[in-house]
């Protein structure tokens, strides 16, 4: 084991709660072991302090009538007396209380230098109690429709929690749980052979493969004879039929295809693990579940009943076919059992957090989740709204296409780069910047309108709704991806004119040591990052990582700035 602040850089709240947890048992020795929890809040607004606790608050109201703490007769007494006790240690500096009980926290200078030598001499390393393996499933669209808004937030919020469980150092399996398979296939294969027969040649494109759907559903809902072909061409692609599986791997590709587009658009990596990778082990996963005693018969159908839960899993219809719950059983094995995974997420709006939870009761009654040992987590979000507040939808009446979202952001972030270089070439708004080709500038508006969206996406709490709303978005001002850009950009060309080298400027003899507050203060700040990356994959609450990173960007345009103006000058 490292010892702390030699080679392995420290959760920076853990440690301090240890500490407190020390001083609380100094100061009141009478008081029962490991029986409270210590609360820590960060601070941003008080010079040098760096976190604030109401652990004398907490303690003084659970133990108040047990005559622990002698003559003290308030929670501000019992601050008072925690901040004057005296405890060796080596990383807090300072104990002082605030206002009604609040006591806030100083860390140890020399503890700051040491955490931050590690990362300047080793990098950056999270500190996991075990490397996990974690199942992303996410996007998740039906084939033979296109991709629409309702897509969007689990295609962002998953790649990037994907992202961050990957820097973290957990081993990720991104999954594209596609809607590739079902009874929707027989109408399909059924219409596209009656009006496509020549298919395999002249393939239609994913717009009218999506006509075909419309079509297709039209007839199978009107025309008795059509329904009962198509339910045949069921039996027939599950029997896989040759032309069945012919057209609907053609089906599946043009789709493909497209999602492909807005995957490469995003910079979207995920793996085709569709419904139809299940198919051939959904028998064995129900006669598994019958074994197991769990199921019973309802009118026909094999439904698993959960403890609580009104509906249940419903493993079998009533004409002997699987379903959405039987791949989602059969997906829960493969991934705990097979895959070997200790964390699956999954990313679905939240009208299908009971699907979820019938899914993770389930795996438990069939023994292959133990809460204990593996993690079942639904990552849910609510909806996209129009600017009516309602749910998001083109004039047409339609749910709005991911593509053309993603066309329109540009579009936008084109004109208003346009406009801010005419601006510039009348010399109001920018000092520097020459014109960009018709290229850089198209390649700028598409980095800029993805990054727009994808970040307004980010920053929300997830589980509420939201307006889509491309002036918010494409904002240069407030918290939005433009901002974050700018104020980037500015603080490297800052760096860049000053003409100090990176690191090297905080380094005397090799090494950091503090010499003026605001190092001291974007040290301490740059500490908490190890804190934030592991509330954010604990509570699957991105936004706190945007928060983070816009408070740390203005911290830095204050106070980095400064800083290098100083050392340029001695
Ligand atoms: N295809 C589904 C939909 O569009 C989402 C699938 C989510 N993943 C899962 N394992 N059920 O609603």
């Amino acid at each position: 084991m490292d010892q702390i602040g030699v080679n392995t850089m420290q959760s920076v709240q853990n440690l301090i709660k240890s500490s407190i947890k020390t001083r609380v048992q100094i100061a009141f020795p009478n008081l029962p072991q490991n029986s409270f929890e210590i609360q820590l809040e960060t601070i941003s607004n008080k010079l040098n302090f760096e976190y604030k606790t109401p652990t004398a608050i907490r303690i003084y109201n659970q133990f108040k009538k047990q005559n622990v703490f002698g003559d003290l007769k308030s929670e501000v007494e019992v601050a008072q007396k925690l901040a004057s006790t005296e405890v060796q240690d080596n990383i807090i500096q300072k104990v002082e209380l605030i206002d009604k009980g609040f006591l806030t926290i100083q860390l140890n200078d020399q503890f700051i230098e040491d955490q931050l030598n590690v990362l300047l001499n080793n990098g950056l390393k999270f500190p996991l109690k075990k490397k996990q393996k974690v199942v992303v499933d996410f996007s998740s669209p039906n084939i033979a429709k296109e991709m629409h808004v309702g897509h969007l937030r689990s295609t962002i919020l998953g790649e990037s929690i994907c992202r961050i469980l990957e820097f973290q150092g957990q081993e990720v399996v991104r999954v594209n749980h596609i809607g590739d398979w079902g009874t929707q296939f027989g109408m399909l294969i059924n219409h596209l052979l009656e009006e496509y027969p020549d298919y395999q040649t002249n393939k239609p494109a994913l717009k009218e493969l999506e006509d075909l759907y419309k079509a297709a559903k039209k007839k199978f809902d009107c025309n008795e004879e059509f329904k009962v072909k198509s339910q045949q061409y069921v039996v027939k692609l599950q029997a896989l039929d040759p032309v069945c599986v012919d057209a609907w791997k053609m089906i599946c590709e043009l789709s493909r295809q497209e999602y492909n587009k807005i995957y490469q658009r995003l910079n979207v990596k995920i793996t085709e693990f569709g419904e139809s990778y299940y198919n051939s082990i959904l028998p064995e996963i129900v006669k598994e579940c019958e074994d197991k005693g769990i199921v019973e018969l309802d009118q026909g159908a094999k439904i698993i009943r959960v403890k609580g839960e009104k509906v249940p899993l419903m493993i079998v219809k009533k004409d002997g076919g699987y379903n959405y719950d039987t791949t989602d059983m059969a997906a829960a094995k493969t991934r705990i059992l097979d895959w070997k995974c200790d964390r699956l997420l999954y990313l679905t709006d939240v009208g299908q957090y009971n699907h979820f939870k019938l899914i993770f009761e389930g795996a438990k009654l069939m023994g292959w989740h133990n809460p204990l040992e593996t993690q079942m987590e639904h990552m849910g979000f609510g909806l996209v709204l129009g600017p009516d507040s309602k749910r998001f939808r083109s004039r047409t009446g339609e749910a709005v296409k991911f593509i053309d979202l993603l066309d329109e952001a540009k579009e936008r972030a084109l004109r208003q780069i346009q406009q801010r270089f005419q601006q510039n070439q009348q010399g109001k708004e920018f000092t520097t910047g020459t014109a960009l080709s018709p290229e850089e500038f198209d390649f700028t508006a598409e980095r800029i309108g993805i990054a727009a969206i994808k970040y307004y996406e980010l920053k929300q709490n997830r589980i509420s709704d939201y307006i889509f709303d491309y002036d918010k978005m494409l904002d240069p001002k407030g918290n939005t991806a433009v901002y974050l850009m700018y104020s980037y950009v500015r603080i490297v060309s800052i760096l860049r004119k000053s003409g100090i080298k990176d690191f090297e400027l905080f380094k005397r003899n090799n090494k950091f040591k503090i010499t003026h507050q605001h190092e001291r203060h974007l040290a301490a700040q740059l500490l908490r990052f190890i804190d934030v990356i592991q509330s954010v994959t604990d509570q699957l609450a991105i936004n706190w990582l945007c928060d983070y990173i816009v408070e740390y960007l203005n911290l830095l345009l204050e106070q980095f700035c400064s800083l290098l103006l100083m050392y340029k000058n001695c």
